[in-house]
């Protein structure tokens, strides 16, 4: 056989599991890793998201057939979104201190005080036209949207929300947000911004989950469009400068380059949020067996760390634990 002279054999570092386990460069925690809730008005209704199977909403009082899941699973924190009884043009229900959301943090947080709770504040599943804002015609008016996003966040803390996740994409929503929260004694309250937010098809699944579909026309005068990349950043810094805690780049795997360019680029905790039509995606390619699912959400979620998330919120968050338990992943 002939004798090479090849010093470099990157080989040597794949011939053993314990030594690849060691030269591992993306870690990946179950600490890091935020599970999506969908809760809803109503009585021992759990009801299955057509779109989402093996995803549910859940009145409050089966909610903790899911939490026990949660918490048994590893996974430490959960995002809430809530699908009120009643929605009007103005999103109403949104603020209402009885409101769905304000009640279900009341409930996790007196039976399941370890679970840090992060609130999405919108107001798609609260108007009855769908939109992330109030109308003035047919355009969502950014100024008077800001009103009711501070007055939606707040009833969220007051009523136990740890943390709260604005992803209408307003300018300007991060310092009404955090003058509000502020002024009324929660300082210490932290803002995850949904800053970088493309319009996207890969939504379609939640707003049948959420109802939240706009009744005409569609998101791109708020949510990004999909062709920018300094856009990117722009929004990152003016969200920075607002003073969000962390930022969240959302689809996750069509945009991992997006989330590389913020995480070089910003010295903040950086979430990525692997959104309902890439579950969607990943349960019917499964289901027909054109995939195998589990390592395609293993590989899916180190993707978005190896691009840089810190945390990943995943409708596959309790899989996802799982794996790393097992030494799958991590
Ligand atoms: C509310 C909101 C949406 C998502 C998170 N918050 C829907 C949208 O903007 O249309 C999408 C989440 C997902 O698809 O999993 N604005
Ligand atoms: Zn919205």
């Amino acid at each position: 056989m002939m004798e090479l002279e090849l010093l470099e054999r990157p080989r040597r570092l794949r011939s053993n599991p314990a030594l690849r386990a060691m030269v591992r460069e993306t870690r990946i925690s179950a600490d890091t890793i935020i599970y999506p809730l969908f809760v809803m008005e109503g009585e021992n209704s759990k009801e299955e998201i057509v779109s989402m199977p093996g995803q549910y909403r859940y009145s409050i009082d089966r909610l903790g057939e899911v939490l026990d899941q949660v918490v048994d699973a590893g996974v430490k924190s959960i995002l809430i979104f809530g699908i009120p009884a009643y929605k009007d043009p103005q999103g109403s229900s949104a603020w209402d201190s009885e409101g769905i959301v304000q009640r279900a943090l009341r409930y996790i947080k007196k039976n399941y005080p370890q679970l840090y709770c992060i609130t999405d504040v919108c107001m798609c599943e609260y108007t009855s036209h769908g939109h992330c804002g109030i109308l003035q015609g047919t355009y969502v008016d950014n100024d008077k949207t800001l009103d009711v996003l501070s007055k939606t966040a707040l009833s969220h803390v007051q009523a136990g929300a740890d943390m709260v996740a604005p992803s209408d994409m307003m300018d300007g929503r991060i310092l009404a947000l955090r003058k509000t929260l502020d002024s009324s004694g929660f300082v210490t309250t932290p803002i995850m911004s949904y800053a970088v937010k493309y319009a996207s098809g890969y939504y379609g699944p939640f707003r049948d989950a959420a109802d939240s579909a706009p009744a005409f026309g569609d998101r791109k005068s708020y949510q990004m469009d999909f062709h920018n990349r300094r856009e990117a950043l722009r929004e990152a810094a003016l969200d920075v400068a607002e003073g969000a805690d962390i930022l969240m780049v959302k689809p996750g795997l069509a945009y991992l380059d997006i989330v590389r360019d913020v995480k070089e680029r910003f010295e903040k905790p950086l979430a990525v949020y692997s959104v309902s039509g890439e579950y969607s995606m990943i349960k019917a390619a499964g289901a027909a067996n054109y995939i195998d699912q589990d390592d395609i959400i293993c590989e899916s979620s180190v993707a978005a760390y190896r691009a840089g998330a810190d945390m990943l919120i995943t409708y596959f968050a309790k899989e996802l634990a799982g794996f790393i338990r097992e030494g799958r992943i991590g």
